[in-house]
């Protein structure tokens, strides 16, 4: 292994675990960099798998992680498959000293969450999590408006990702519980709910009460029609569901995702975020950079703006932000996947108080021994 110091003489070398949309988000990224070199990749897409190891002079391509591992002597690896896998193969990989880097959502639960954090602190290795979507430049803006206390203190946010037919292919290992550990709210909910507490300063989240839905996806209504391999899943997941999070000093987050629901057409990203001095939103359909709004304290919008968004960093900003990491010895204890884990503490417990009827208090939560103050700042 060549880290730490690694550079274009002497690159970083690196593999990628899955071959979907996601890991081809990873590769491009890497394979822009002089100081990375990717040493292997693997996913089950046979055809997919030579065409970018041709393309690219990849020397090793296989069907499986396990091979990737052993063989690759690799240095770091992404880790973008089905959410079941990430756990394990995180977990042996920084077992073997290898730096991770795994695709959201972190895992399916809390417990496979934490299990992830504490092989990355026996190791002594940087774990990161994915999340692109906080890097998007119309989000930014809103985030700006909040550290220059343009809105005062944040009381509540509204956060929502919804869909009207973006079900990830019908019967595909998305709407596989065991699979994947939930539907739109552990796939798309994480994202904005990662997005929402980091722009409102990492406050601390005391209780989670949720209700889920499972009304179009069983009926075989709401697929996207892409095209992600069949595993002949029924529908298991649910469809829609709505949180509510109460934060420490009184403040409130609710947070609302749908891959399948009656309502316009598209996608839509959306935060509204209400504060003492001012407020702010914007809705972001079909991806499209959008500008956002500031609501000022005069009554006739007077002082009200529009946010001009920054630039987005996306995927390159995520993979960037891991080699810097392991770049910076001394900052590794710091990246040892917390921050992904806490997110992953809320959605377990969102879906817990779905199942329960009741609300679940994350500080009474025995399965997240991680305490919140090892949490805030990683
Ligand atoms: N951050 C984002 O914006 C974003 C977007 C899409 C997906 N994702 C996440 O990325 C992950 C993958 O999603 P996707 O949409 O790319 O899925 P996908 O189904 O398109 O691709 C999954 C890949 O994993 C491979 N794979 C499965 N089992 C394997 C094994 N045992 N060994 C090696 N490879 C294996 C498959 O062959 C395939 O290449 C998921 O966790 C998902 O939540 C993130």
């Amino acid at each position: 292994m060549t880290t730490p110091g690694f550079s274009a003489d002497r690159p970083l070398r690196v593999g990628v675990v899955g071959v979907g949309w996601a890991g081809q988000q990873h590769l491009d990224r890497y394979l822009a960099r002089p100081d990375v070199e990717i040493v292997g990749i693997a996913g089950m897409e046979a055809e997919v798998l030579a065409a970018l190891a041709a393309e690219h002079d990849i020397p090793l391509a296989v069907p499986d992680w396990q091979t990737l591992l052993e063989q690759g002597e690799l240095d770091a690896i992404s880790v973008a498959v089905p959410t079941f896998l990430h756990a394990p193969i995180a977990i042996a990989a920084l077992d073997a000293g290898v730096h991770v880097l795994s695709e959201k959502p972190m895992a399916r639960t809390a417990e496979e969450a934490n299990a992830m954090v504490a092989a990355a602190r026996r190791a002594g290795r940087v774990l990161q999590v994915a999340f692109n979507q906080r890097h998007r430049g119309d989000l930014a803006a809103l985030a700006e408006q909040v550290a220059s206390g343009a809105l005062g203190r944040v009381y509540h946010a509204r956060a929502s990702w919804l869909r009207r037919a973006g079900i990830p292919t019908l019967g595909s290992w998305f709407t596989n519980r065991e699979m994947a550990g939930g539907g739109p709210l552990i796939d798309l909910g994480v994202h904005v709910l990662d997005a929402t507490l980091r722009i409102m300063g990492e406050p601390r989240v005391l209780t989670v009460s949720a209700v889920t839905h499972s009304e179009l996806g069983p009926r075989g209504l709401g697929g996207s029609g892409s095209d992600k391999q069949a595993v002949g899943s029924a529908y298991e997941v649910e469809d829609f569901a709505t949180v509510l999070l109460r934060l420490e000093g009184g403040a409130s987050i609710t947070l609302e995702s749908s891959w399948a629901t009656h309502r316009p057409s598209g996608d839509e990203i959306a935060l509204t975020l209400y504060g003492t001095d001012g407020g702010a939103d914007v809705s972001v359909v079909d991806y499209a950079l959008t500008p956002g709004r500031y609501f000022g304290t005069a009554p006739d919008g007077e002082a009200d703006l529009e946010l001009e968004p920054l630039q987005s960093g996306g995927h390159a900003q995520v993979v960037d932000e891991f080699l810097d990491a392991i770049a910076d010895p001394a900052s590794w204890a710091e990246h040892d996947g917390s921050l992904g884990a806490s997110r992953t503490r809320i959605i377990d417990a969102a879906y817990r108080s779905a199942e329960a009827g009741t609300e679940v208090k994350l500080d009474d939560d025995a399965r997240a021994p991680l305490g919140h103050e090892q949490e805030v700042g990683a």
